[in-house]
């Protein structure tokens, strides 16, 4: 028997949600919140798969595209995963069995990117386990494919922190640039608890720019143009800057009709509260938003998003990527 295991970062978009699907640049920085998955072999071909949060687990086989619990089970949010163990097995030439447990500190649904980062760290540990090098690019590459199942035709972003760590900025059909920011980024995220899904709030946005096409257009591009004056703030320790142009990103995807009352309400208390700035992180309706924070309003922010009854968590940065625990 061999074992492994792996973890990975979530994410915060702190520019270009939603543009980037439509190639401009957005600014993605992995954040301090993990995912970890443990693989073992085991004697026979039977795959488990177990989630500790969801306290579910899936059975299939690697040979055989069959769930093997029923088409109809409870397991299905862990079916998109069959994907990566399926791939890596194939690489390594391995069609036995496995044991994977899930196990993740990041909220699901929420736009944190916590299937890219199962997806991530179960594609590491298993190539550990199964004895096969994968570097990072082919590591975001399987759990792309996952992403793909769960999510339609996202844009690689999740997948691609969760690989690298850091902040990047990044452009669907170019990759993506690391991003060095002298001033440290910190951020309350407020969790507003309504569930969305991101291919529908993705549906809407295309629904906007088919019926509005110049004015869609133009918004797009502003946001995509927004990301480039974030990175430039950035780069400059301007962080005042990054805070206005955050809100201002938050309005402009708002006019986009991806904007929710509940993500709103916490966008204004969080300003309201001396916030450097705020918007939605992610697909919107619903999900998290984000607000930039210095040491002086720190608290007074958190306290204020806890005031309209909803979690808030500091995040900060995260430089590992995708790591063997
Ligand atoms: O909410 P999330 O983490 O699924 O982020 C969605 C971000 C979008 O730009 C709306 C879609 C995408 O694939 O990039």
């Amino acid at each position: 028997m061999t074992s492994a295991e792996a973890s990975a970062p979530a994410k915060v978009i702190l520019t270009g949600e939603h543009a980037v699907v439509y190639n401009e640049p957005a600014l993605v920085m992995a954040i301090d919140r993990r995912a970890r998955v443990a693989v073992s072999t085991s004697r026979g071909d039977l795959v488990t798969l177990y989630s500790q949060r969801l306290k579910e687990t899936a059975r299939f086989t690697l040979e055989k595209s069959k769930n093997l619990d029923g088409e109809g089970s409870r397991n299905r949010r862990l079916l998109p995963y069959l994907t990566v163990a399926r791939r890596v097995a194939q690489l390594a030439g391995y069609s036995g069995g496995l044991r994977i447990t899930i196990q993740s500190e990041i909220p699901s649904a929420a736009g944190l990117g916590s299937s890219a980062a199962i997806g991530v760290a179960m594609s590491a540990a298993l190539g550990k386990c199964l004895g096969i090098k994968l570097s990072r690019d082919q590591i975001s590459k399987i759990a792309y494919q996952s992403e793909r199942h769960i999510h339609g035709h996202p844009s690689g972003i999740d997948n691609l922190i969760s690989s690298y760590g850091g902040l990047v900025v990044f452009r669907k059909n170019e990759g993506f640039l690391p991003v060095k920011s002298p001033a440290r980024i910190k951020l309350i995220i407020g969790m507003t608890g309504v569930d969305r899904s991101t291919g529908e709030q993705v549906a809407k946005v295309a629904e906007t720019v088919k019926e509005h096409p110049r004015v869609g257009q133009l918004l797009l591009h502003c946001i995509g143009h927004l990301t480039v004056e974030t990175v430039e703030a950035l780069r400059a320790g301007k962080i005042e800057s990054v805070g206005r142009l955050l809100s201002l990103n938050h309005w402009l995807v708002n006019a986009l009709g991806v904007s929710h009352p509940s993500l709103d309400r916490l966008v204004y208390a969080s300003l309201g509260a001396g916030a450097l700035g705020a918007k939605l992180t992610g697909a919107g309706g619903g999900g998290c938003m984000i607000a930039l924070v210095n040491d002086k309003c720190k608290a007074a922010v958190m306290q204020a998003i806890q005031r309209e009854g909803v979690d808030a968590i500091p995040a900060r940065l995260s430089r590992t990527g995708v790591r063997f625990d």
